[in-house]
């Protein structure tokens, strides 16, 4: 099978690549930069449809990704590539299957008190990556894709979690606003091995993360190696809207607002995740 990947240059798209290049299949790195294994298609989303040539398949990960200042400027750089460069991907798919990278983050800011399904309300969300990628879902889901929302996406060579987590240490300890949670986290391995299962999935919205329920503070200590301590949440949030912030308010939400994946629709299709984090 021919593979078309978007984002290949990127973390979750390379690790993608080099998995479906390891499963035997033709891989077809579309982007404005290579990925690590495969032929390379020059693609920017933000100007142009890619000739997808002979490809069977499409798995679409670029994306304008990260929690810059908001502004008007910031949703428009988000919006022509999560909104427009969707619409001329799926264009240049034609009819093609296509399964669309989309995150937790277009779900409804929490608390959540129970764990969310894919009927959860995709909407109000705080950040220009969120408010994009939900109504890029949108138009995937219109156009009959797969669509998957994995959370916190950990792994080897993770540009975003980790460099964020890496701020809340001082002085030998991690500094986390509120009180211990449960969440869902995603082993990048884990999105891959999903991203190739969906290709035969039936259309639709599937929550894609690992199948453990974690306690924030161990997966924090796991994988900083230094010991947690707490910040009242009410502190954290006012020190989020200061300039040289060390967390801003999105990313305090996503320590603090429980988030756990019901997985019950993904893994009903027989997929999965079997990487769980441990100790690096
Ligand atoms: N990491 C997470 O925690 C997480 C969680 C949930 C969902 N996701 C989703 O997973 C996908 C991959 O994220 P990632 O963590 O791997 O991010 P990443 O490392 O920042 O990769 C983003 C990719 O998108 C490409 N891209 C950006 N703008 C582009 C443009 N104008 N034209 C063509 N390609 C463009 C980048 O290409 P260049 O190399 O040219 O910049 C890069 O390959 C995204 O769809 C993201 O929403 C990630």
């Amino acid at each position: 099978m021919k593979i078309a990947i978007t984002g290949a240059s990127g973390f979750c798209g390379g690790v993608l690549a080099k998995q479906a290049a390891l499963m035997g299949a033709d891989v077809l790195c579309v982007g404005r930069r290579p990925g690590p294994v495969g032929k390379h298609l020059p693609w920017d989303a933000t100007v142009d449809q890619p000739d997808l040539g002979d490809a069977d398949a499409v798995v679409h990960l670029a994306a304008a990704v990260g929690d810059p200042r908001p502004g008007r400027r910031t949703e428009e750089a988000f919006r022509s590539v999560n909104v427009d460069g969707t619409r001329r991907l799926l264009t240049a798919a034609a009819g093609r299957p296509v399964v669309w990278v989309s995150s937790a983050s277009v779900y409804r800011p929490g608390p959540y008190r129970t764990p969310v399904r894919e009927d959860h309300p995709a909407d109000r969300q705080r950040t220009a990556y969120g408010r994009t990628k939900a109504i890029g879902e949108e138009i995937a889901l219109a156009g009959h894709a797969v669509v998957l929302r994995p959370r916190a996406v950990y792994g080897a060579g993770d540009p975003h979690l980790l460099p964020r987590l890496r701020r809340v240490v001082h002085g030998g300890r991690a500094w986390l606003p509120g009180p211990d949670v449960p969440l869902s986290l995603t082993a990048v391995e884990n999105l891959a091995s999903a991203c190739l299962a969906a290709i035969g999935w039936p259309p639709g919205a599937y929550n894609v993360a690992d199948d453990v329920v974690y306690r924030r503070d161990e997966a924090v200590e796991t994988v900083l190696g230094v010991p947690v301590r707490h910040v009242p949440l009410t502190v954290a949030r006012v020190a989020a809207l200061l300039p040289g912030r060390t967390l801003t308010r999105y990313s305090v939400d996503q320590v603090t607002d429980g988030m756990v994946l019901d997985l019950g629709k993904a893994l009903a299709t027989g997929w999965r995740p079997a990487k769980t984090l441990t100790p690096s």
